[in-house]
């Protein structure tokens, strides 16, 4: 993959893809993690005297101009960071982008609105994307590719536009894909990973193509009650996804004849609804009340994957323990990051909703070896998959 350093940027127009989809309060951006992440990249081109034209997505507008999903907000914390102005354009390709772009002066940068506006963007059409991608890439001279959480995408700004210009690999990519490959590759044993969050069906193919390569697997968070369940457990009201039951059957098989360990939770908070100030108990894992909702790992797991974490020489995490977004119930996810912390472990938080626990929580981003922006993009390396925006890169 070239890098920033094969690019010659000095007085041409850059266009950088970035992952910029933060979560918002209305227009408060929440956690600028993706923000931040994509300052390097922006910072050294723009020292080296590009005008740079940065594009991004955020949320899922799904082809239609929404204020709702507008990058504006954005693009004012950007500049925050940057510590410069950032130049918005009101649209994607449109005569706003075109008048900001030509407007850039060397070591100016512009924000161009959410490409997501556009239904060329996500199109599956290859031509209809490919008519989008020649609009997106005449703004430009160059491409750099820096969109990690993205570059699982077919999109236009991800897969086509990389095809019509000379192009790199921004700085965050290039560290993204070093942490996995890592992980891939030559992971020091015991090599575990803790995977949570809500579903398991968002998570199948990493978990089959896992257990040929870890020594052990902890199941916290929603998806865990599917695997109770599949053990012949009740799991009273907790998230459960009946139709994965066969698929999670095979996989508990399938540790089985690995011999990879498989580690479920013992106990749950098992509390009366789905809120911040439920009423709960602690519960064993085996016997959850049918009236109850189990919404995160109970203290006896918190020590057991502690446990279970401590010898580790390698971690890869993704998905919270239990719902951390209410004080409550964000015990399991704190306790499952303080053991990451405490240990000396090679340790990578896999980006989405446990970066955003992280921070959340407050605890020190320093204490893990790699927090990625990219959830889905940081599974499906994982899985194994060929993600295209690093294959247009590669090209
Ligand atoms: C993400 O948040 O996972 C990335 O920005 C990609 O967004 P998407 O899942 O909506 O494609
Ligand atoms: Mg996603």
């Amino acid at each position: 993959m070239r890098t920033l350093d094969d690019l010659d940027v000095k007085g041409r127009r850059v266009l950088v893809r970035a992952d910029l989809n933060v979560p918002l309060d209305g227009e408060t951006i929440t956690d600028d993690g993706r923000i931040r992440a994509s300052v390097p990249t922006i910072s050294t081109l723009l020292e080296r005297g590009a005008k740079v034209v940065v594009c991004a997505h955020l949320g899922r507008p799904k082809g239609k101009v929404n204020p709702e999903y507008s990058l504006a907000p954005v693009a004012a914390r950007l500049g925050e960071l940057l510590g410069q102005d950032v130049a918005f354009a009101s649209d994607v390709v449109g005569d706003s982008a075109r008048s900001t772009v030509e407007a850039l002066q060397d070591g100016q940068v512009a924000l161009l609105e959410n490409l997501r506006y556009e239904p060329g963007e996500e199109s599956k059409d290859d031509a209809v994307r490919g008519e989008f991608a020649a609009r997106l890439a005449g703004l430009a001279e160059l491409y750099v590719g820096d969109g990690f959480g993205a570059v699982h995408r077919r999109h236009a700004s991800v897969y086509d536009v990389p095809r019509l210009l000379p192009h790199a690999a921004g700085g965050l990519v290039v560290a993204e894909v070093e942490v996995l490959r890592k992980l891939t590759e030559s992971p020091e044993r015991p090599y575990v990973v803790v995977l949570g969050g809500a579903k398991v069906s968002d998570k199948l193919g990493v978990i089959a193509n896992l257990l040929t390569k870890v020594d052990r697997l902890l199941i916290g968070g929603g998806m865990a009650y599917t695997f109770l369940k599949a053990q012949g457990h009740e799991v009273g009201r907790s998230l459960l996804q009946e139709d994965q039951l066969d698929q999670v059957r095979g996989f508990l098989d399938e540790a089985a004849r690995r011999g990879v360990e498989l580690v479920l939770p013992v106990d749950v908070l098992a509390a009366v609804a789905f809120a911040a100030e439920a009423e709960h108990d602690v519960v064993e894992a085996t016997a959850i009340p049918a009236d109850r909702e189990g919404l995160d790992i109970g203290p006896k797991t918190r020590e057991l994957f502690a446990a279970k974490l401590a010898d580790a020489r390698t971690v890869f995490w993704n998905g919270p323990m239990g719902v951390f977004e209410f004080e409550a119930f964000s015990g399991g996810t704190r306790a499952v990051a303080e053991a990451l912390i405490a240990g000396d472990a090679f340790t990578v938080v896999g980006g989405g909703d446990s970066a955003a626990a992280v921070r959340k929580l407050e605890l020190s981003e320093d204490g893990f070896s790699h927090i990625s922006t990219g959830g889905g993009a940081s599974l499906e390396y994982l899985e194994g998959k060929t993600l295209p925006g690093l294959a247009a890169l590669e090209d």
